[in-house]
């Protein structure tokens, strides 16, 4: 299993980590534009597989796409991450270019590769990916919701006082510090809902807390987050390529499902060997559906931005 990581920034290199550490991919190949940085990102990382017992094989190459051949799945993580007081919406203007032309050059070189989307704004750029190469619809994830849900469950976990592991929760709609649905009323402690451990005040502060979970860290960092970013990839990696089949929230095309046609918005699919195999469909309540509309028109009113 050929898995490629197209940016060896700290959210693609916390990714190949967290994959070869995982130990399922024979190989990751990890290439970033700037000279020797992938080579010296992978070769750091091989220098752990003594330690951390993996025998996965990571190479790091400079922009050469031919080493990415015959990838099975491939990871855009490329492009500009957002300073503090930035949205990822205004991302958009240089990291469109650089999403178009890597997913045109890993194609070209994987044709069948199942790419995972991580550049921000990343319903866009997912949108865009479909858009320019015209793949499959299942071929193409954008990932999001798997992060946000991750954060929503360390923010229940903290307001409980209980382990992370005890929870279930899942956000849905658009990676955005406005757009996401932190599913407060569906979420469980070890099958018990959660409001029956908090009271409304503190459900909406663990779901306010959550949407802005990355500008939180972009603001005590200076830049993105990167080790859950790169944990939430490496586990939808994990569900591909081993099929897996667990359901996650992903941004993918809609064609109807939720009432929503021709945009990439977060919601629970199941991924497995194909990439998407089914789209989930949630039975939302009306606050629920109306707050999906409104992430809706959010994210298409960032996809007009794309030229
Ligand atoms: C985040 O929320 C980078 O969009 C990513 O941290």
């Amino acid at each position: 299993m050929k898995i490629t990581i197209v940016g060896a920034g700290a959210v693609g290199a916390s990714c190949a980590e967290y994959i070869a550490i995982k130990n399922f991919a024979s190989e990751v190949v990890l290439l970033d534009i700037k000279e020797n940085y992938a080579e010296g990102k992978a070769m750091d990382l091989m220098q752990t597989a003594s330690l951390n017992s993996f025998d996965t094989l990571i190479t790091g190459v400079t922009n050469d796409y031919l080493r990415t051949a015959d990838s099975h799945i491939a990871v855009i993580t490329s492009g500009i991450p957002r300073k503090p007081g930035m949205s990822r919406e205004e991302l958009i203007g240089i990291n469109a270019g650089i999403v178009s032309s890597v997913s045109e050059n890993l194609l070209k070189y994987s044709p069948n590769a199942i790419l995972i989307i991580v550049s921000n704004p990343m319903d866009t750029m997912t949108y865009l990916v479909h858009k320019k190469t015209q793949i499959a619809k299942n071929r193409i994830i954008g990932m999001g919701g798997a992060l946000d849900s991750a954060r929503f469950k360390y923010r229940l976990a903290e307001a409980i006082n209980c382990p992370a592991s005890d929870i279930e929760g899942m956000v849905i709609g658009g990676h955005s510090d406005v757009g996401m649905i932190p599913l407060t009323r569906l979420a469980t402690r070890n099958s018990i809902p959660v409001f029956k451990f908090l009271n409304d005040k503190l459900l909406s502060e663990v779901a306010e807390a959550t949407k802005v979970g990355g500008a939180t860290l972009t603001k005590m960092l200076g830049t993105s987050a990167w080790y859950a970013p790169g944990a939430a990839v490496s586990s939808l990696v994990h569900s591909i390529a081993c099929n897996q089949r667990k359901m996650m929230p992903c941004s993918v095309l809609l064609d109807g499902e939720y009432g929503q046609k021709d945009i990439c918005i977060g919601v629970p699919v199941i991924l497995g060997s194909n990439g998407i195999e089914e789209i989930v469909e949630l039975d939302l309540n009306d606050d629920e559906i109306s707050h999906f509309k409104l992430s809706v028109e959010g994210v298409m009113r960032t996809n007009s931005l794309l030229k």
